[in-house]
């Protein structure tokens, strides 16, 4: 009788004893340390994403995330000196065995290439936005990451914050890549809008692009295609399987085109388009490569603009999937970095699957000059100038006809490919 009285208060005090075993599970959780490389527009985006949406990335890995050290060179005696978060010692870093991921967001090959091998090499999961390194030394970085049974991620390498690099391993892998095409680089792609919008010349979009933090710190590699160049290598190798040196595929930027030819393309409707492009063509062969192209208003990439970047992915099954969002800055970036090592924590199968094979380039890519397309001419005789659309023709046969032209007393302004 008294055992059934007291029954209440024994009740109570079990739910009180769960709540506080709960709670202190709670508080218990792992901490998971990771040390970031480089602390520019990414990196400190990185740090800033980790301390901000600290319970939310709890929730999606269960583990406690902390920023333990980040690497800066020794020149950056403010941030050396302020706080003991940041080092100059790589070293100290690469032998802290409390330290399980890095997140490389240095940019460029050197030093970030050795960095980044040997932390593979000692047992650390790896996150980059470096589209450079991976397009240079992704086959061999993988084969590291996959034979220490490591993660080597990079979806912040391609499209800033879009997901492009997990949905082309995982979601799109029952399909054949027919073809992949793509806007791919958000600076150019600003200074384009801005320059067709607003009128504004391609120096001071170009200024304000940096002051954006979109443009590379040599901003060359934007303007000449160089880094779209190494993006498309990047969705290419994984699209076929091989690696596709950048070294290999032909690439111009948007420093040659002219408000006369926006204006004109714009009366043809097309707007012109820096695009990186890659096809599985009937001989088997990969042509790609990076131009910029007059775009139909028809085409959904026409509309694609500012930062902005877009992917049409054409798979055999899906058919035209198109991955949208914005290409580059700060948090976009640092987004798609923080959920990679999201990733690295969750012990995500599907990075340490992917794998593209080194590759002869020769063996599997076309040659340029044997791409067909039609393209837009602009060109003048005798004080009137003039434009037109050209039939779908191979590359070499265009530049004959160009020469053709001027032998013949005509001025060529501009030869620019169309997007069929
Ligand atoms: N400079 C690059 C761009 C940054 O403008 O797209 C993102 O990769």
């Amino acid at each position: 009788m008294k055992f059934f009285k007291n029954l209440p208060i024994l009740f109570l005090v079990m739910i009180c004893f769960i709540s506080f075993v709960s709670v202190n599970a709670e508080s218990q959780k792992e901490t998971v340390n990771i040390a970031i490389l480089g602390y520019g527009t990414v990196g400190s985006g990185v740090k800033e994403i980790v301390d901000n949406n600290f319970e939310r990335i709890e929730k999606s890995s269960g583990k406690q995330v902390k920023v333990k050290k980040i690497f800066v060179r020794g020149s950056h005696t403010e941030l050396l000196n302020n706080s003991n978060v940041f080092t100059s010692d790589f070293e100290a870093i690469l032998n802290d065995p409390e330290i399980k991921i890095i997140v490389e967001s240095m940019g460029g090959l050197d030093p970030a290439y050795d960095y980044v091998k040997r932390s593979l090499e000692n047992g650390k999961d790896v996150v980059t936005p470096n589209k450079e390194l991976v397009a240079t030394h992704g086959a061999e970085l993988l084969k590291i990451a996959a034979y220490n049974n490591l993660s080597f991620r990079f979806e912040a390498s391609v499209g800033g914050g879009i997901p492009i690099i997990e949905p082309m391993i995982s979601s799109l892998n029952a399909n054949n890549i027919k073809q992949i095409c793509g806007i791919l680089n958000g600076t150019t792609n600003f200074m384009l809008t801005k320059m067709i919008n607003e009128n504004l010349s391609f120096e001071s979009v170009l200024k304000i692009a940096q002051e954006l933090g979109y443009a590379e710190s040599d901003p060359t590699a934007d303007v000449e295609g160089l880094d779209a160049r190494n993006k498309i290598c990047i969705l290419a190798s994984i699209a076929y399987g091989k690696h596709i040196y950048p070294k290999n595929v032909h690439a111009e930027g948007i420093t040659k085109i002219s408000s006369e030819d926006v204006e004109h393309a714009k009366n043809l409707g097309y707007v012109i388009k820096l695009i990186g492009y890659a096809k599985k063509e009937e001989n088997d062969k990969i042509s790609t490569f990076v131009v910029p192209m007059l775009v139909s208003y028809s085409n959904p990439l026409s509309i694609v603009n500012d930062v902005f970047n877009a992917v049409l992915v054409d798979g055999d099954c899906t058919g035209a999937v198109l991955l949208y969002g914005k290409g580059a800055g700060k948090m976009p970036t640092a987004s798609a970095v923080v959920s990679d090592v999201i990733g690295c924590i969750n012990n995500s199968k599907a990075l340490k699957k992917v794998y593209w094979e080194d590759s002869n380039n020769k063996d599997i890519l076309n040659d340029f000059e044997d791409f067909e397309a039609p393209f837009y001419i602009r060109f003048q005789k005798d004080n009137t100038e003039e434009f037109l659309i050209t039939e779908k023709m191979k590359v070499k046969d265009f530049n004959e006809y160009t020469q053709t032209f001027e032998k013949l007393g005509f001025r060529v302004f501009s030869k620019i490919m169309v997007l069929d």
